[in-house]
């Protein structure tokens, strides 16, 4: 959309500019932790989410309950985003069901047991896997996807890299617990921010903004030592809750950010300002 040509604020509808009613938005990772709110948030503010997740995850099972809770048409779609041939199949089920796409929001992760290995014995297997799904993934995502957005008139993409891409992960906030966190997740999160970045500044011209989310320490029922551990290193001394990066994605995806690209938006509590 053209921004309106004013100096006068009066000729604005602020709220109005965070609405999302009418845009169709893809979800990967939709059934997880983040991509559960984000999903949520999005629906509140009245998009039609394509909830998009691995078979295991259920993601039909999630979008139908989405959709009777907000009144709002959503689709599941069983994906595996590491795949071409299955993220080509997400874009032609997008365009069959909607005949149009306005957002792309790359929430997905791999778990992988490579938590709990030392750097020195990670098998090539294991990095390998961590790079697929998370910085290939988002690479092909964007690819496939982006690139309907860039021949349509824009749109917006948001991918989620790591505070583990900005900062190296403190040690310490691991100590006496069973958590861990493997360079391949930072390296492959590197790579995600680096290729938002990219992306920003190659389809700006086709009205693609490209930003980021950077999320950090979302509670999820975590044992009490990490929790204590993650208060004393954080200025905000306190774990986050999902619901408070879901409402960063209602910005990022609406005209409210109509003059944002290549930002990374850092839901830290103020992590990395010290
Ligand atoms: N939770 C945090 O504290 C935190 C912090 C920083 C960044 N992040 C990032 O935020 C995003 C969401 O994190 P989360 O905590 O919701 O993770 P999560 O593990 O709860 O959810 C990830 C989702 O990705 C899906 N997934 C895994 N492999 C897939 C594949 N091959 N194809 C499609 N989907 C696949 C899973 O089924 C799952 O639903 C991730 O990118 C994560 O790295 C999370």
């Amino acid at each position: 959309m053209e921004p309106i040509r004013t100096t006068d604020p009066t000729q604005i509808n602020f709220r109005a500019k965070f609405e999302l009613t009418g845009k169709v938005i893809v979800i990967t990772g939709a059934c997880g932790l983040v991509g559960r709110a984000f999903c949520e948030a999005v629906a509140q503010f009245g998009g039609k989410v394509v909830v998009a997740d691995i078979a295991q995850a259920n993601p039909k099972a999630f979008a139908q309950q989405l959709s009777e809770r907000n009144n709002v048409q959503c689709e599941g779609f069983e994906l595996n985003v590491a795949e071409r041939k299955s993220v080509i199949a997400l874009r032609d089920f997008v365009f069959e069901t909607f005949h149009s796409l306005h957002g792309i929001v790359n929430a997905h992760q791999n778990k992988s047991h490579l938590v709990f290995e030392p750097f020195e014995s990670v098998s090539d297997d294991n990095w390998d896997t961590v790079m697929d799904v998370n910085l290939k993934g988002t690479f092909l995502m964007c690819q496939v996807l982006g690139s309907s957005l860039a021949e349509n008139g824009g749109g917006s993409i948001v991918n989620i890299p790591s505070t583990y891409s900005v900062v190296a992960p403190n040690q310490n906030l691991y100590k006496g617990t069973s958590l861990g966190c493997p360079a391949a997740y930072s390296a492959s999160k590197g790579g995600i921010d680096a290729l938002s970045r990219y992306l920003a500044s190659y389809w700006a011209a086709k009205k693609v903004r490209v930003n980021m989310i950077t999320p950090h320490g979302v509670w999820n029922n975590h044992e009490a030592q990490f929790e204590s551990n993650f208060a004393q290193f954080s200025p905000m001394q306190r774990l986050s809750y999902n619901h408070e990066v879901a409402s960063a994605l209602v910005y990022l995806l609406s005209d409210a950010s109509s003059y944002v690209t290549g930002d990374n938006m850092l839901v830290e509590g103020g992590w990395t300002v010290w």
